[in-house]
């Protein structure tokens, strides 16, 4: 966690400092470097400076300098990059890869990387979404039913029931799931996985009932109608009936909603001018205290073997990287010519006591001993 933490943060930075090269701004930009630290802000893993108060920080700070900025960045992005970024899968095919597989291949993937979350055959729980619970045809019945009252079938909406559209399925597994590794999974596993999921719902393609042996390729998918294609009309009995429903829902002040007649309804400029944009005065939100504490709970350095190059890069690089973050950075000679100057016992006491924008052992944990190899490793590539 701590690691994934840094590795957040250094990017996070990395793109700023991109951002400002682009914007042609220097320092002092977007909260991010050292000249805008008051006493008042802390820096957390790396960088980023948050206001803080009471002991505890904020993930918020606003820099009205760089609120009043005008970028002037980006540009319009070119038919081709809107076409790699693009990963719909619409239900008329477009989007939808070639590629095939078959629902026992796919319940195999589904057991060594699915299974975990939604259960054994799709079935759900522990907060994860059901992906079948049997018969898809009969459970779309299943919807019309709204838990009138107390005791009665509620509907049962899971993919085969609920879904209009299969392609919407193809594209979740490939652009969502596993949900810890998205896009991982190849156009063929994706195939095999959708066989598997529509096996369990018991849907038919084409007349021909989906079972382990069956193969899903991109002409079949295009063939899949599901069972809620055209959508469903709740039928409540009994004093909340349909009607009853309907005109409840057809005047929105009864949940929220603004008094106005379904004939008026507005359908542009419907929001005068009264959106009021609140900005924070610089120097922070004083009478508020955050939840996020600044203690942290660090993981004990665990190898015997320590290795300064890679606790460097852990735990150093996202500020002495370049020189964008107030640090001198790695490889500046001239730089660490003049830390150097003060006498390396200095220099270690500093970098472990901390020193204006240098957090104590920079917000590590390490030995004083690790320290100080740390700093010997960064003064040896800065000859
Ligand atoms: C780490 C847990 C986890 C793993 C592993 C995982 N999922 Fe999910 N899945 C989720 C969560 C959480 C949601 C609900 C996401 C939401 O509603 O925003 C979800 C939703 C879905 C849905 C949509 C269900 C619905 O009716 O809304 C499908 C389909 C799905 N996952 C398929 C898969 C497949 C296939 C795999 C294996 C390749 C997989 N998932 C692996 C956590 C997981
Ligand atoms: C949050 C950003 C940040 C991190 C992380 C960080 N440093 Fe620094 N470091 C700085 C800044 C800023 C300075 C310059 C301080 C100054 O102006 O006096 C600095 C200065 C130093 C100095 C020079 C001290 C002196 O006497 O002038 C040393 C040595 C040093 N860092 C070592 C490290 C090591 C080793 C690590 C990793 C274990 C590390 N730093 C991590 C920001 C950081």
């Amino acid at each position: 966690m701590f690691k994934l933490d840094r590795k957040l943060i250094l990017s996070a930075s990395v793109f700023t400092a991109a951002a400002l090269f682009v914007a042609g701004c220097a320092a002092g930009g977007l909260g991010f470097s050292k000249s805008n630290s008051t006493s008042a802000q802390v820096s957390i893993d790396g960088g980023v400076f948050y206001p803080a108060v009471n002991g505890k920080t904020g993930p918020y700070v606003l820099d009205t300098k760089a609120a009043a900025m005008k970028l002037n960045q980006g540009r319009i992005p070119t038919a081709n990059e809107i076409k790699a970024w693009d990963t719909d899968v619409m239900a008329d095919g477009t989007g939808l890869p070639e590629g095939s597989g078959s629902a026992s291949e796919g319940s195999d993937i589904y057991d060594s990387k699915c299974i975990s979350c939604h259960g054994d055959f799709g079935s759900g729980g522990g907060g994860y979404p059901s992906l079948a619970k049997g018969n898809a045809y009969t459970l779309h019945a299943s919807l019309l039913s709204q838990r009138s009252e107390e005791g009665a079938d509620g509907p049962v909406r899971v993919f085969g029931t609920y879904w209009p559209q299969a392609s919407t399925l193809w594209w979740y597994i490939k652009d969502a799931m596993p949900h810890q590794m998205t896009d991982s999974l190849t156009n063929d596993e994706v195939y095999a996985l959708t066989a598997y999921i529509l096996q369990l719902n018991e849907i038919k393609i084409d007349g021909v009932l989906v079972e382990s042996d069956y193969v899903l390729d991109r002409k079949k998918f295009l063939k899949i109608v599901m069972p809620n294609v055209d959508g469903f009309e709740p039928n409540i009995a009994g004093p909340n009936s349909l009607p009853g429903v309907r005109a409840y829902f057809a005047n929105p002040a009864n949940y929220g909603g603004q008094k106005v007649k379904p004939a008026e309804r507005c359908m542009k400029n419907c929001q005068a001018a009264t959106v009021k944009t609140v900005r924070v005065a610089n120097g922070g939100i004083n009478a508020f205290v955050p939840p996020m504490a600044i203690a942290r709970d660090l993981p004990k350095v665990e190898s015997k073997e320590f290795n300064a190059a890679k606790s460097y890069e852990e735990n150093c690089a996202s500020c002495h990287a370049t020189k964008s973050m107030g640090a001198p950075a790695i490889g500046d000679a001239k730089a660490w010519k003049a830390v150097s100057a003060k006498g390396m016992a200095a220099v270690y006491k500093n970098g472990i006591d901390g020193i204006n924008g240098m957090p104590a052992k920079g917000g590590t944990n390490l030995s004083d001993a690790e320290f100080n190899l740390v700093v010997d490793y960064i003064v040896s590539l800065s000859k």
